[in-house]
C-alpha cells in the first residue's frame, strides 16, 4: 500500500493529535504518502483533504483537539444536503469513495468512537481497507481496556475534585460534581476514587438517595461538615430516568445528557438542610493537553494502526489488552457498549471503603 488517509470522527478528545502524528510519522517512514481528511466523514464527501507531511505534525503531540477538525454529525450513508429551504438526507458513500480513489488512497485510518467505527465498518463492507483507533474520554468501547483520552479526562475531573474539596470544607457544603461518560460510569468511578469523593453514583447502578443522605449524615456525626459527591451524567435514581435535554438540529432530534447533578444537589439540600451546590464539568474534560499516559497510548495506537496496514490486516481496531496492543475485528464490537461490570475490581474497592453503593 502506497497511499493512506487518516480522519478523526465524533467528539474530540485529548490525544487525537498524538495519534495523527504517530500515523503520519510511521507511514512516511515506511515510504507511504498520507492524506489528512478534514472534519471527519463530512470531509470525505466534500473532498476536504490535505497532504500530511512531517512539518504538518510538528509540535502537535501535546496539543488538545484535532488539527484535522471533526464532527459528530456527518454520516456519508445518511448525508444532509440542502434542497432549496429543505434538508434532505442522501447516501453519499459512493461519492466519498470516489474522492479517495481520485487520490489513489488505498487504506483509511479512522480515529473515533462507536459512531465512527460503525461508518468505518460500512465502508469496509464496500471494499475500502479500514483500520480503527478507539477514541473517547468515556472509555466505553468494547474490546479494549483503555480508549485514549480517558486518562486525561479522569485527571481533569480529579483536579476539579481537589479544588471542590477546599471550597466545600470552607463553606461546610455538599458539593456535587457531574462528570461526562454518556451511559458509562468509568470517569465517575476513577475520578471519584482518585479525588477522594464520599459518594460515587454511576449509570450501571441505579441509585437510591437514602445511602447518599446516610453517608453525608454519618460524616456530619464524625465532625466532617462537608461532603463531595461525584455523579456520572448518565446516572439515574432507581425507578427514575436518565436526565436528558432534547435539542432539535435541522430535522433531527438530538438527546443531550445532563441535569443529573443539579437535581441531586437540590434533593440533598432539601432533605438534609445542608447548603449544596452542583458543578457540571462538561467539555473541560475533553479539552487541553493529554496526560503522559494518553500521549504514550495514542502514539502506540497510531503506530499499531499503520502496522496493520503494512501487514494487510483490515477491518480491525487496535486495542489494549493486558498492556499489550492487540487487533480486534470491528464487526465483533460494532454497536456494543462497554460499561462498568458489577464485579469490577475498582467498583468493589469503592464499596469496601463505603463510597460506592448497590445491592
Ligand atoms: O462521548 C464523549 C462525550 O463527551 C460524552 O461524555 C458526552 O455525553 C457527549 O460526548 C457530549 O457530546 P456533545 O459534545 O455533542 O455535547
Amino acid at each position: 500500500i502506497q497511499t493512506i488517509a487518516v480522519l478523526t470522527g465524533g467528539g474530540d478528545c485529548p490525544g487525537l493529535n498524538a495519534v495523527i502524528r504517530a500515523v503520519v510519522k510511521t507511514a512516511l517512514g515506511a515510504g507511504m504518502k498520507v492524506w489528512g481528511i478534514q472534519n471527519g466523514f463530512g470531509g470525505m464527501v466534500e473532498n476536504q483533504m490535505i497532504a500530511m507531511t512531517d512539518q504538518a505534525v510538528s509540535g502537535i503531540l501535546p496539543r488538545g483537539g484535532t488539527i484535522l477538525g471533526t464532527t459528530n454529525r456527518d454520516n456519508p450513508f445518511h448525508y444532509p444536503q440542502k434542497r432549496g429551504n429543505e434538508i434532505v438526507y442522501e447516501n453519499m458513500s459512493e461519492q466519498a469513495l470516489a474522492n479517495l480513489r481520485e487520490k489513489r488512497i488505498e487504506a483509511l485510518v479512522v480515529i473515533g468512537g462507536d459512531g465512527t467505527l460503525k461508518v468505518g465498518s460500512d465502508f469496509q463492507a464496500m471494499g475500502l481497507a479500514v483500520v480503527a483507533v478507539p477514541k473517547t474520554i468515556d472509555n466505553d468501547i468494547p474490546g479494549t481496556e483503555r480508549t485514549f483520552g480517558f486518562d486525561t479526562a479522569v485527571a481533569t475531573a480529579t483536579d476539579a475534585l481537589d479544588r471542590l474539596h477546599t471550597t466545600a470544607e470552607s463553606h461546610h457544603r455538599v458539593m456535587v460534581l457531574e462528570v461526562m461518560g454518556r451511559y458509562a460510569g468509568w470517569i465517575a468511578l476513577h475520578a471519584g476514587m482518585a479525588g477522594g469523593a464520599d459518594c460515587i453514583l454511576i449509570p450501571e447502578i441505579p441509585f437510591a438517595i437514602e445511602p447518599v443522605i446516610a453517608k453525608i449524615k454519618q460524616r456530619q456525626g464524625n465532625g466532617k461538615r462537608f461532603s463531595i459527591v461525584v455523579i456520572a451524567e448518565g446516572a439515574f435514581p432507581r425507578g427514575g430516568q436518565v436526565s436528558v435535554s432534547r435539542i432539535v438540529e435541522g430535522s433531527h432530534e438530538k438527546i443531550r445528557l445532563g441535569g443529573a447533578g443539579e437535581k441531586l444537589a437540590r434533593e440533598i439540600e432539601e432533605i438534609t438542610g445542608i447548603e449544596s451546590r452542583c458543578t457540571v464539568l462538561g467539555h473541560l474534560q475533553r479539552g487541553g493537553s493529554p496526560t503522559a499516559f494518553d500521549r504514550v497510548l495514542s502514539t502506540r495506537y497510531g503506530v499499531a494502526a499503520v502496522q496493520c496496514i503494512k501487514d494487510n490486516v483490515f477491518g480491525h481496531m487496535v486495542a489494549l489488552n493486558k498492556n499489550q496492543i492487540i487487533r480486534i475485528p470491528i464487526e465483533e464490537i460494532a454497536g456494543q457498549a462497554y460499561n462498568v461490570p458489577l464485579d469490577n475490581e475498582l467498583l468493589l474497592a469503592g464499596r469496601a471503603i463505603g463510597i460506592c453503593f448497590g445491592d
